[in-house]
């Protein structure tokens, strides 16, 4: 077994997190979010979207919330974009990063983003042209990889698949996401490595979404076959408007905490992650989503 002595998270929170929120919350405490989570350390943040706001009302305010945020040297700041609208409204926000988001399955494709598999590589195509010609970095999310709200069990097959196109057109990296939290470690494990088949294990990550409690099991998987980078979530936030009953991310405190104890470095200060995910659950009303948070939060007051 070896493991990467380093891991790179991405806290999505602020965009996975907040895009699934009914109540609103405000651009200012993005952008506090976003602060407190480069202040802990974290050197890549998910910022927005630039999608439809009639379909995402929650991301509306993406110019304004990256317009707001004081950037940290070295931070990279990345946003969704779907499309060429979406891609050339980002770049008057001066991203590090986009994300084109696709799925290996056909259902969730359509109710997503409105378009199958092979439009949405079409849409991409221009797009991650566009970025690698002004030097953005290019990651590409790959939805349903084991399960689909719709469609239910998605063949490794379908994964390698949709690898195989993001590849094809150019995509630098990409993320193997459990949407709807459905993946055990197996499963997870399949999707990986179809997914290894087209990318090299430096640009591969994994997303899990934690709906079944299997998320930390998912990521020891997958650090296990040497996978380095993850998505995770402040306060364990996050959804997607199209994948109804699915929970949120993987919470940032709790990998944080399983890689502190594994001696895996991640350049992230536990203690302030942790008051940045109170800070965004207070403002929700809410308990952080989080164990290692609950612990060490009790721990705080005995
Ligand atoms: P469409 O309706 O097919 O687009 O939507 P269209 O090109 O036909 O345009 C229709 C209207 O949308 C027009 O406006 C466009 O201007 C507007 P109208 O004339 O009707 O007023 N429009 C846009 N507006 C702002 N920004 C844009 C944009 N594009 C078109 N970029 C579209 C296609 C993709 C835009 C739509 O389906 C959409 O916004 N979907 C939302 C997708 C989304 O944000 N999903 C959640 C994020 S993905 C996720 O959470 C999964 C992930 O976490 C990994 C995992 O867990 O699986 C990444
Ligand atoms: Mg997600």
């Amino acid at each position: 077994m070896s493991l990467p002595a380093k891991v790179k998270l991405v806290d999505v929170g602020p965009r996975d997190g907040l895009q699934n929120e009914k109540q609103p919350v405000t651009a200012a405490a993005k952008i506090e979010l976003v602060h407190r989570l480069q202040e802990a350390g974290v050197m890549d943040i998910e910022v927005t979207s630039f999608v439809s706001p009639k379909w995402v009302p929650q991301m509306a305010d993406n110019a304004q919330v990256m317009a707001g945020i004081q950037r940290k040297a070295g931070v990279r700041y990345s946003v969704l974009t779907p499309n060429l609208q979406g891609f050339e409204a980002a770049m008057q926000s001066d991203p590090d990063e986009i994300v084109v988001f696709g799925a290996a399955s056909e259902a969730f494709s359509q109710r997503n983003i409105n378009c199958s598999i092979s439009q949405s590589i079409e849409r991409f195509r221009p797009v991650v042209e566009a970025a690698l010609a002004r030097g953005i970095h290019v990651r590409g999310a790959m939805s349903c990889t084991v399960g689909c709200p719709y469609e239910g069990d998605i063949a490794p097959e379908r994964v390698s698949m949709l690898a195989g196109l993001m590849k094809s057109i150019g995509v630098q990296h990409v993320g193997v996401a459990d949407t709807i939290g459905v993946g055990t470690p197996i499963k997870v494990q399949l999707a990986m490595e179809a997914t290894l088949k087209h990318y090299d294990i430096d640009n591969v990550s994994g997303h899990f979404h934690d709906t079944y409690g299997q998320a930390l099991a998912n990521t020891l998987m997958c650090l296990q076959m040497g996978v380095w980078q993850f998505d995770t979530s402040v306060a364990g936030l996050g959804g997607c408007p199209y994948a109804k009953g699915a929970t949120g991310n993987v919470a940032s405190e709790d990998v944080v905490y399983m890689l502190q104890g594994m001696g895996i470095e991640t350049g992230i200060d536990l203690d302030k992650l942790i008051d940045a995910g109170k800070f965004i659950s207070d403002l929700l009303q809410r308990k952080p989503n989080s164990r290692a948070s609950t612990a060490l939060l009790n721990n705080r007051i005995r």
